[in-house]
């Protein structure tokens, strides 16, 4: 065992198909320049010892034997079943002491969750010096994440561990990196944090009672999907940027747009975006808009004219390593 690990995971940005991919359709998603940093060292005592600050817990213990187990604080499942799933699964057993520091805020939706459940395992990996591939650390950390969540695709974690921009079909059956060069991207934060299994029960509420509907949205979703994993490789953003507008429509007729994203997407679409979507669950969190470079900052502009927050962002980034 080593003495101390410090690992660092990436956030991420859904670019095409979310909602779609629950649904067993293809999505887009690129790695973000924000990283969650773990470090994890050996405990005397066989407890987990936490300090998580950018979700306000500080000086949190708990036994290792009842991980997971009783009240569990919303800012520690994630870290406590994870621990869990990896002690289980690899046999091993002993106390640890975790820091998390976040690069970004919980609030903005770029996966902290995801990131956090990423670090963990990866760290652990690190310090009882067991190799992991990327597919056994999806794995691992997908079944944490429905263990917390119950629903959700894994897409996050893919970008996690993976970085880059990727192809993702739910739970991980492909994970295909995009060859990308560049991404011209501008991200609009609307101050409004979504919930994302609450807008999932929504969606799954609204196929429910439409079904045939829903899913041949889910399967125009899917089309677009594909079309853009070509027209991205290319690099021909004014393409991609058409795919975003009409993945936006799709995403508004599943009814998870809001008033606040909307303003966002057509004050960047009016400043010269090649196309504007939101990104995520929807019903807050961020849009995103791909942008002629000279209309940066105009576009950027109108994203806090318009009342959201310009966030500083650099896509395509690094998957999980150590530091
Ligand atoms: C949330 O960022 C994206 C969803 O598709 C959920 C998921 O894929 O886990 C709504």
């Amino acid at each position: 065992m080593r003495e101390m690990v410090k690992v660092s995971a990436p956030g991420k940005l859904m670019l095409f198909g979310e909602h779609a991919v629950i649904y067993h359709r293809p999505c887009i998603v690129t790695a973000v320049d924000q990283r969650m940093i773990v470090e994890i060292k050996p405990a005397r005592e066989e407890k987990l010892l936490l300090d998580a600050p950018g979700v306000g817990i500080k000086g949190y213990s708990k036994k290792i034997k009842d991980l997971a187990c009783g009240e569990v604080p919303k800012g520690v499942r994630f870290i406590e079943t994870g621990i869990r799933n990896f002690f289980q699964k690899y046999k091993v057993k002993q106390g640890i002491e975790v820091k998390t520091k976040a690069g970004f805020s919980s609030e903005v939706g770029f996966g902290s969750s995801a990131a956090v459940t990423v670090g963990v395992a990866a760290g652990l990996a690190q310090l009882f010096k067991i190799r992991l591939s990327r597919k056994q650390l999806f794995d691992l950390t997908y079944k944490t994440v429905l263990d917390v969540q119950g629903v959700g695709s894994g897409f996050d974690l893919a970008a996690s561990i993976w970085g880059g921009t990727l192809y993702f079909v739910t739970g991980g059956k492909k994970v295909i990196p995009l060859k990308i060069n560049q991404l011209p991207l501008i991200v609009g934060y609307t101050g409004i944090k979504a919930d994302t299994p609450t807008m999932v029960k929504k969606v799954a509420n609204l196929r429910k009672n439409n079904k045939k509907l829903v899913d041949s949205i889910f399967d125009q979703m899917s089309f677009l999907t594909n079309k853009a994993k070509v027209t991205l490789s290319k690099g021909n953003f004014k393409k991609t940027g058409g795919l975003m507008n009409l993945n936006q429509g799709l995403l508004d007729a599943l009814g998870v747009n809001t008033k606040e994203l909307a303003d966002l997407i057509f004050a960047t679409r009016k400043a010269g975006a090649w196309g504007a979507k939101l990104s995520g669950a929807g019903g807050g969190d961020c849009m995103i808009a791909l942008v002629p470079g000279k209309m940066r900052r105009k576009a950027e502009k109108a994203i806090e004219r318009a009342g959201g927050k310009a966030l500083k962002i650099k896509p395509n980034a690094e998957g999980v390593r150590a530091e």
